[in-house]
């Protein structure tokens, strides 16, 4: 194929998404205009699309309860949130982009609110690299494709995750982004059975961090 048509397919294809992502924002809003009550206790899951009971899902899937675009803030009012919950979400965007999602938390949490965030440590992978006898890649690496006899790519398949990862966070970093989007009360904590995967534990790190009330 020529690289013109290779380059106008994905051309089409980043019309399409950014497209399905105005879609998405616009429902996500009317549906927050047609049955959001601010008075209600609210939580809400970040980036996930399985309904979790207790929580309003807000996803980049139009058939999410409430289906938004991340990237463009959220769709809820001031002060209108008790608690939310990110698993596995925040190192899908680029770092500002993290840093505008965390205000936008901010921005939509009743004064006293909590988010909890989980994210995958990636510095468990540079340990992988730098030692690679200590690294149990079958536990931490899986992909179709990636030559994990080569070390390199332990680092490559967290960082870049075929695409669809942008920015990278070790405890130091989450709890510092954290407190730099302006929460108060920042602090790492343990695997919570109630809220966080399982299947998700070996890799992730854990953090709350509190709006000022
Ligand atoms: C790795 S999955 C995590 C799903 C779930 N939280 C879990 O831990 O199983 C990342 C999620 O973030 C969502 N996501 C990625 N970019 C997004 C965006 N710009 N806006 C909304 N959701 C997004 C994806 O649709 C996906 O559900």
């Amino acid at each position: 194929m020529s690289l013109i048509r290779i380059r106008m397919r994905r051309s089409i294809s980043v019309i399409y998404h950014e497209l399905y992502c105005i879609a998405c924002c616009l429902l996500g809003k009317a549906k927050v205009r047609l049955f959001f009550d601010k008075e209600r206790t609210n939580r809400v899951e970040l980036g996930a699309d399985v309904k979790r009971s207790g929580f309003m899902l807000v996803d980049l899937n139009i058939k999410a309860p409430y289906p938004y675009d991340l990237r463009a803030g959220l769709p809820f009012p001031d002060a209108s949130i008790d608690f939310i919950y990110a698993e596995h979400v925040l190192e899908h965007f680029d770092h500002d982009q993290v840093h505008l999602l965390l205000g936008e938390c901010r921005r939509v949490m009743k004064p006293g609110a909590t988010l909890s965030v989980c994210v995958p440590d990636a510095g468990i992978f540079l340990d992988g690299y730098a030692h690679p006898d200590q690294f149990d890649v079958g536990r931490f690496c899986q992909h179709p494709t990636l030559d994990f006899s080569v070390r390199i790519n332990y680092v490559n398949y967290m960082f870049y995750m075929d695409g669809f990862h942008r920015y990278m966070f070790d405890e130091e970093n989450l709890l510092r982004t954290l407190e730099s989007a302006g929460f108060v009360d920042v602090a790492s904590r343990e695997f919570d059975p109630d809220l966080d995967q399982q299947v998700r534990r070996h890799e992730s790190i854990y953090a709350t961090a509190r709006k000022r009330g």
